[in-house]
């Protein structure tokens, strides 16, 4: 313990205990912080994304503006759907007040106000991709709903308050969840057969509020163009379903293919059809704005990645980091010219250099596939990795930063202390990866705080 108490001096000390200060333990130097001032304003440009001129999503606008009505209560633009009350305590989500964007209105004037916003989806899915449901919720609650897809993560959010809409991006999984879904007032995808079956057997007093979704070319979820149409007419019959909105999800709009084969197929086949429509994730409410539809379903970029990294970074969409990784050097070593470094000896220095020894390794979620050179920060000071990265370690080349010394504050992805901004985008490319996979790996053994 003298030692541990020497590598994390109490003047050093960035990080807080991790639960009883009395205790003679003192944690490992590791500490993920959320930032809630970054989710606000990413959503913030996630909304201004979404607020285009009408020009800019006119074909989907016309479609639904032409949109005939068909009897199911609530039909249309949608609105009458979530005025109904829902079980379980949960009061009307569809109440003008509470929402940003205005225009929950069918009457001509205030769908003219409508038609220049969609409406934004804040997707939470994957405990938020890392970051924790309850540490992003209220920074996060100016969306208009929330979308994701573990049914746990839905309770969870219905549990913090959130009366608004929550869509579950897979649907059900099997017939009880549409219980849930009913005590709940859970919106859900029908991407296959089997949930139309499902829907057709459930006892409810609760309509529901369907996303019925088209496979435009991911193949991964969604009934084939030719089918979509037979789907809807069989969902849009059922009694158990109030309202039939409309949904794809683009493979590419992050890349140079990009959205136009699917977008067309989608207004192909959808222009006569009913419904609000939600098409785009983070890629494609930046890259496509033709593509915005009635509710615009970003994740990534409310995190602070950029979707099309490397061509565009979070500095060109004007995000900033949602979390940060950061940790102390717990130990230095001066090398020879020749010597190597960590398992397997990967890196050898050329000549003599000082390297620090920071505590965070593959256990905190760390990618172990990082190479030497990818970039680290120590006091603020870009450097990079050099060897392989290990199960509780990994070393830093000192050279950019002389004056470092066991205690120096080591950031991984996120904000310095000091201000200084490492994008995981930078992280996760050096390592082959995507900044997703690398917030979504964060261990659970690394403590997290809120600010
Ligand atoms: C159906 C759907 N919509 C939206 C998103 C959000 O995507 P992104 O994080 O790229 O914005 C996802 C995430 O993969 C998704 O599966």
């Amino acid at each position: 313990m003298a030692n541990a108490r020497l590598y994390h001096p109490p003047h050093l000390a960035l990080f807080p205990p991790l639960t009883d200060c009395s205790c003679s333990i003192v944690p490992r130097p590791i500490l993920a912080t959320i930032h809630t001032d970054a989710l606000t304003h990413n959503l913030n440009r996630a909304r201004h994304a979404a607020h285009q001129t009408d020009a800019t999503n006119q074909p989907l606008r016309e479609t639904l503006n032409n949109s005939p009505r068909v009897g199911a209560p609530g039909f249309g633009m949608g609105c009458e759907a979530q005025s109904t009350a829902i079980p379980g305590g949960i009061a009307s989500i569809c109440n003008e007040a509470d929402r940003p964007n205005p225009g929950c209105d069918r009457r001509e004037g205030v769908v003219q106000r409508f038609l220049s916003s969609a409406r934004v989806w804040a997707v939470v899915k994957a405990n938020a991709y890392g970051h924790g449901i309850g540490a992003v919720f209220d920074a996060l609650r100016g969306a208009d709903g929330f979308a994701l897809l573990d049914l746990r993560e839905a309770e969870q959010i219905r549990a913090l308050g959130w009366r608004g809409p929550v869509l579950l991006l897979e649907g059900v999984f099997e017939p009880r969840d549409l219980e849930l879904c009913s005590r709940l007032s859970l919106w859900h995808a029908v991407h296959c057969d089997a949930q139309i079956e499902m829907l057709a057997a459930h006892k409810t007093q609760q309509p529901h509020r369907v996303f019925l979704k088209m496979n435009t070319g991911m193949n991964r979820l969604g009934f084939m163009p030719e089918r979509f149409r037979a789907a809807w007419t069989r969902l849009n019959a059922l009694p158990q379903v109030d309202e039939v909105s409309l949904m794809t999800h683009f493979s590419e709009a992050d890349g140079a293919r990009g959205i136009d084969a699917a977008l067309d197929c989608f207004t192909r086949v959808t222009q006569d059809l009913p419904g609000e429509r939600t098409l785009a994730n983070s890629a494609a409410l930046l890259r496509h704005p033709r593509a915005l539809g009635d509710w615009v379903r970003p994740g990534i970029m409310l995190y602070g990645s950029a979707p099309d990294f490397p061509e565009h970074s979070i500095a060109h969409w004007q995000l900033q980091p949602a979390m940060t990784l950061a940790t102390r050097l717990i130990a230095t070593q001066d090398l020879r010219a020749g010597d190597t470094v960590g398992y397997g000896s990967l890196y050898t220095a050329a000549q003599p250099m000082r390297i620090g020894i920071a505590a965070v390794g593959y256990a905190d979620g760390y990618p172990r596939h990082a190479p030497s050179g990818t970039p680290v920060l120590v006091d603020g000071v870009r450097t990079g990795l050099v060897g392989r990265v290990s199960m509780d370690m990994i070393a830093i080349d000192l050279s950019p930063a002389p004056s470092a010394h066991i205690g120096s504050e080591v950031t991984l992805w996120g904000r310095s202390a000091g201000g200084a901004v490492l994008p995981i985008d930078d992280v996760a490319h050096a390592a082959g990866t995507v900044g997703y996979e690398l917030m979504c790996a964060l261990a659970p053994r690394v403590p997290v705080q809120t600010v």
